[in-house]
């Protein structure tokens, strides 16, 4: 289906575009009332993600209601883990948690490479409405965790300040390490060729933990992996966000991929120079500038567009937006950079 709204996917190309396209990174959620009377609605995050239907609505609401210039299918990167069989709960205020975890190779034994069209069938199921809902509107984009933050959640067994359990498990299990992270790749291959299958137009992919290993350790349990994915899947444009990998930034440049998200502690013009031209960059206001008040938002926002100029870009966060932000300031954020010169 011809989308009318294609900027997204035009900028991520490095095409022309009339102006700068614009997304949140979790944008399909609590900042909404609208989001969580739906989830009132079900018994928790969880049935809301398992239910197509509400699953659709509700990623589609930041579109009508905010104005952005693409939605994201609303599910979570853990799904992955429990496709392969370390099923996850959402505890209320304190994020996720797994009653199993990875620790051993008899563990290992206990999980799978997850299939994606069947073992995340409700998924893809609301892949398939939301774009019938969509009817061309705007770009749907899918997403995964990327391996080592997939690694990190089934190893740790829940969010954590040091990951320690999981960065250990890197000296004490190398090999063991190695082999769970393949198994998550396969997986996500998998699982992203079947979103695209679905319908989505774009995916990206989140290193949500990379910040927390050192560049050598970065390379080989993440970075390698990645580019596993990217050389795998080629059907659509692909975006890799990895939060706090400021060292990794020149070899992002050389990815298979259109697009590197940037949070907001990488300087804009040295990320230009370190990841070259050829890549659409895409970020990375700090969440927090949404605190601020009309004026001051449109500010830091110009602000940071005037110095993504001239090269390509997707205007974002530079990492998701947080829960207790003012919808009223996501517009006005959404706002100036439509209106952008
Ligand atoms: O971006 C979107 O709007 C689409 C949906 C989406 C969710 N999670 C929904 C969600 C996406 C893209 C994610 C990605 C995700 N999930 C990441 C990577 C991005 C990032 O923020 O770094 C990570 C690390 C997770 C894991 C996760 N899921 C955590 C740590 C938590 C609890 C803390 C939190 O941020 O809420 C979740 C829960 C979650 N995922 C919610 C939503 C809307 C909140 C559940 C609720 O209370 O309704």
């Amino acid at each position: 289906m011809q989308i009318q709204n294609d900027l997204l996917l035009r900028a991520a190309k490095g095409e022309k575009v009339e102006r700068t396209p614009v997304w949140l990174m979790r944008q399909a959620g609590r900042i909404l009332p609208e989001y969580r009377a739906v989830r009132e609605s079900v018994s928790g995050f969880i049935e809301l993600a398992q239910t197509p239907e509400l699953a659709a609505e509700v990623t589609i609401q930041p579109v009508d209601l905010l104005g952005v210039d693409a939605a994201i299918i609303f599910s979570d990167i853990l799904v992955i883990p429990e496709a392969m069989g370390l099923p996850y709960e959402m505890v209320e205020k304190r994020g996720p948690w797994f009653p199993n975890t990875v620790s051993s190779a008899s563990d290992l034994q206990k999980i799978r490479v997850a299939d994606g069209a069947n073992d995340l069938s409700y998924v893809i199921k609301a892949i398939e409405i939301t774009k019938k809902e969509l009817n061309g509107r705007v770009p749907l984009i899918g997403f995964a965790g990327a391996p080592w933050t997939i690694f990190a959640y089934m190893v740790e067994g829940s969010g954590s300040k040091t990951f320690s359990k999981a960065r250990a498990m890197l000296y004490t299990e190398p090999k063991l390490s190695h082999q769970l992270l393949q198994m998550i790749t396969d997986s996500t291959v998998n699982y992203l060729k079947a979103q695209i299958q679905a319908g989505a137009d774009l995916v990206q992919i989140f290193d949500s933990w990379a910040g927390i290993l050192g560049p050598e350790q970065y390379e080989e349990f993440s970075l390698r992996y990645i580019r596993q994915i990217c050389d795998a899947v080629n059907e659509v444009p692909k975006t890799v966000f990895a939060k706090g990998a400021f060292f990794a930034r020149e070899a992002m440049g050389k990815l298979n991929c259109e697009t590197i998200g940037l949070d907001w502690n990488m300087g804009i013009s040295e990320s230009r120079k370190m990841i070259g031209e050829n890549k659409t960059l895409q970020g990375n206001l700090d969440p927090a500038a949404l605190y601020g008040n009309p004026d001051q938002v449109r500010t830091a926002t110009v602000q940071m567009m005037e110095q993504f100029k001239g090269g390509r870009h997707i205007a974002n966060l530079g990492h998701g937006v947080y829960p207790d932000i003012d919808p009223e300031m996501v517009k006005v954020f959404i706002q100036t950079v439509k209106s952008f010169k």
